[in-house]
């Protein structure tokens, strides 16, 4: 069956519930149709009692095809304008499209909105910094920055590159075609290794390496967990075990610049700093893989941009180069949106955001303005070349204090993985498909398959 897609929305049926339940069509769990009506009541009631107006938009749920179809929120966007109404993941959303509405509305209600992700809470005290607020924030925030800082980079550049290369090779060794598992796996492995070494100062060699890979696997063998359980407080445990059996060496050593190093010389290794230490490695090996797994997709396709890089001798031309790729990468996929939820009402351009919904500032949507971005589907590396002014429209890495602290590695890292994937590697997508709503982000097709081939 072939499912209407958003650009002739307006002429697509309703699809029957037989055609709904049918094998494309994807699963209905996900819905919450009454759910979706009581919260539009009391969302509306709370309004009205307020004096107030919702934004526009409905919050009636949509269709599963239309959720899961990731120019949705650009067809409302179309209709409603930049702030809309909608129910999406089984709460009342308020959208907000562009970097300078983003920005404002983040500046102006700093003190009304808290950051919607997990709650690490019941795992180590204030959480993450993503989660924290006020003091605690300002404190962690800075003492990771100056950690950031401390962990040069450019010291660890040859082993990343070793890591890298590893990874390649296995690429290239999996029977062709390779699957997307087995793709996401191998990508995986390797950026575990590179988030180990520069945060936790575990190296590949380290005797205690195979047992914190295992515990991270089982830890959050699919990116993070919504809900800490029982299995996570125990393998958590373990995790800080083996980091604390990796501290006590390096107390007496001097090794290659890392943050655990940086944290233990400042004498500020603490729970909350253990566990932010220990779940941005978690959250950094699995979404830089979303990245390179997007790169390896696009380049494919663009076989023109892996030419070009591999003919070039220049190494400072290349490497921005390499950078550009990796930033239009980000552009078009892997960074969606910016969550926060309402700790209490808010009244933002006039319109009524009930304490307890959701705000959604839709970075992917942002990311295809036609007026910022010529051509805005088509991928295009050049964009990012030369004196480039985008602040006012380009932001894969959030717009306020919870701003990405990994931001620069993310594109240096992104970067060493394309230079080297073009020097070593040529491949054909040997089977694709349109991309498929992930757990948090859309993601490239199951389907999809490439054929490796050594340069
Ligand atoms: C493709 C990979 C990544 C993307 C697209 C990404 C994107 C983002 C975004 C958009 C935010 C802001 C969230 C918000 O405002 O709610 C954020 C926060 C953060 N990111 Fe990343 N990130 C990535 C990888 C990493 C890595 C590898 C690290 C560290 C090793 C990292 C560390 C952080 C931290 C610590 C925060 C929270 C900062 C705070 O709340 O003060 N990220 N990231």
């Amino acid at each position: 069956m072939q499912l209407p897609t958003l650009k002739n929305l307006a002429a697509a049926p309703t699809l029957g519930e037989d055609q709904r339940q049918s094998d494309t069509a994807p699963p209905l769990l996900k819905r919450h149709p009454i759910k979706a009506l009581l919260g539009a009541a009391k969302a509306h009631m709370r309004a009205v009692s307020r004096g107030r107006s919702l934004p526009p938009g409905s919050l009636a749920e949509a269709e599963q095809y239309l959720l899961d179809d990731p120019h949705y929120l650009l067809s409302l966007q179309k209709i409603h304008g930049p702030i809309l109404k909608a129910w999406l993941h089984g709460k009342v959303t308020t959208c907000i499209f562009g970097v300078a509405l983003g920005r404002r509305f983040l500046a102006e209600n700093e003190d009304k909105i808290t950051g919607a992700t997990t709650d690490f809470t019941p795992l180590f005290p204030h959480g993450v910094l993503r989660q924290m607020n006020g003091e605690p924030h300002r404190e962690y925030r800075r003492l990771f920055i100056e950690a950031f800082k401390a962990t040069d980079l450019a010291a660890s550049q040859p082993a990343i590159r070793d890591i890298v290369d590893d990874m390649l090779s296995s690429l290239a060794d999996i029977a062709q075609p390779a699957s997307l598992a087995e793709m996401r796996e191998t990508l995986k492995h390797a950026l575990s290794a590179i988030m180990f070494r520069l945060l936790l100062s575990i190296e590949r060699d380290w005797s205690g390496y195979d047992r914190m890979l295992a515990v991270y696997d089982r830890y959050a063998p699919n990116g993070t967990f919504k809900t800490a359980k029982p299995a996570h407080h125990q393998y958590f445990a373990e995790m800080k075990e083996i980091l604390s059996e990796r501290a006590s060496e390096i107390r007496s050593q001097k090794p290659f610049p890392n943050m655990l190093s940086y944290l233990l010389a400042a004498d500020r290794l603490d729970e909350t700093s253990i566990g932010n230490l220990l779940q941005m490695a978690e959250a950094g090996r699995y979404d830089v893989m979303g990245l390179w797994t997007w790169l390896l997709r696009m380049l494919g396709t663009n076989g023109d941009v892996l030419e070009r890089i591999s003919q070039d001798s220049d190494e400072t031309r290349r490497a921005a180069y390499c950078e550009a790729v990796v930033m239009e990468a980000l552009r078009l996929e892997q960074s969606e949106f910016l969550l926060r939820r309402a700790n209490s009402d808010i009244v933002f351009d006039g319109f009524f955001i009930p304490k307890g919904s959701i705000i959604r500032i839709a970075i992917w949507e942002t990311h295809k303005d036609p007026e910022k971005f010529k051509d805005p589907f088509r991928f295009d590396p050049t964009r990012f070349l030369g004196s480039v002014r985008l602040s006012d429209a380009y932001a894969p890495f959030g717009l306020d204090k919870h701003r990405c602290l990994g931001a620069d590695w993310i594109v240096k890292l992104g970067a060493i993985f394309v230079e080297r994937a073009a020097l070593k590697l040529r491949w054909d997508i040997i089977s694709d498909a349109a991309p498929v709503n992930g757990t948090f982000h859309f993601e490239p097709s199951p389907t999809l398959a490439i054929r490796f081939d050594r340069v």
